[in-house]
């Protein structure tokens, strides 16, 4: 679901990137850095944390996925010193070989890490995104995830500010159940936030055996 004008202007202000970067200070105290991956972004928004996976966390490359156009363009302009090094599509979250075809990318296993920066509250069939998650990482890959549970988007000021699906939304543990239930162990990589409004952590995708490589 696309974001109102409101959360569209906060997403690209300076009070949103220091949240993000403080968001990247825990996950990757949480779940390592990723040098060298080939990582893919759900809902890359205007491209800050994109900025960030290759920064901080060292990714090589970075397939980027957003449902809004123009958040796509923003994207670009903001990452176009990394040429080479970052595709972006227009498509969902949940059908990333769609998305991704153009570049070869969406196949099954393909990446070593996938981000989501607050993005799967906004999906409607927010499962189906979790499950494409688990199916285009390798076995021992991480999934970085900050999210935003259904105490949060009751709140009042939520429901006045922001456009949110307002059916079936997750708390904290619904979340990391659904987690688990991909094979994306979590195991205590995880906190909260405010209460419980915020949700952050590392999960690792298992092998079939129920286990990771390492
Ligand atoms: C709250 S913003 C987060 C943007 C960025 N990740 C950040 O943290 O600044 C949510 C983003 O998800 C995108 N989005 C919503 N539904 C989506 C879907 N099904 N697939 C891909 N992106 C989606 C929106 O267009 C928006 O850019």
């Amino acid at each position: 679901m696309l974001m109102n004008r409101m959360e569209s202007r906060l997403i690209d202000s300076p009070p949103r990137r220091l949240v993000q970067r403080f968001e990247v200070a825990r996950l990757s105290s949480l779940g390592g850095r990723t040098p060298g991956a080939r990582v893919a972004e759900l809902g890359c928004g205007p491209g800050y944390g994109t900025k960030l996976i290759l920064d901080v966390f060292g990714a090589a490359t970075v397939d980027a996925v957003d449902l809004d156009p123009a958040m796509i363009a923003k994207a670009a302009g903001r990452l176009a010193r990394y040429q080479g090094r970052v595709n972006l599509a227009e498509g969902s979250a949940t059908d990333l070989a769609a998305a991704f075809a153009a570049f070869d990318g969406g196949q099954d296993g393909h990446y070593d890490a996938v981000f989501d920066f607050a993005v799967i509250h906004h999906i409607p069939r927010w499962r189906n995104a979790l499950a494409e998650v688990a199916r285009v990482l390798q076995p021992g890959g991480r999934f970085f995830f900050t999210e935003v549970t259904a105490a949060a988007l009751a709140r009042p000021s939520y429901q006045k500010l922001f456009d949110h699906p307002t059916e079936d939304r997750f708390t904290a543990g619904e979340f990391l159940a659904e987690l688990a239930g991909h094979g994306l162990d979590v195991g205590d990589m995880w906190r909260t936030y405010i209460g419980g409004d915020y949700l952050l952590g590392a999960a690792t995708r298992l092998t079939t055996r129920g286990e990771t490589d390492a």
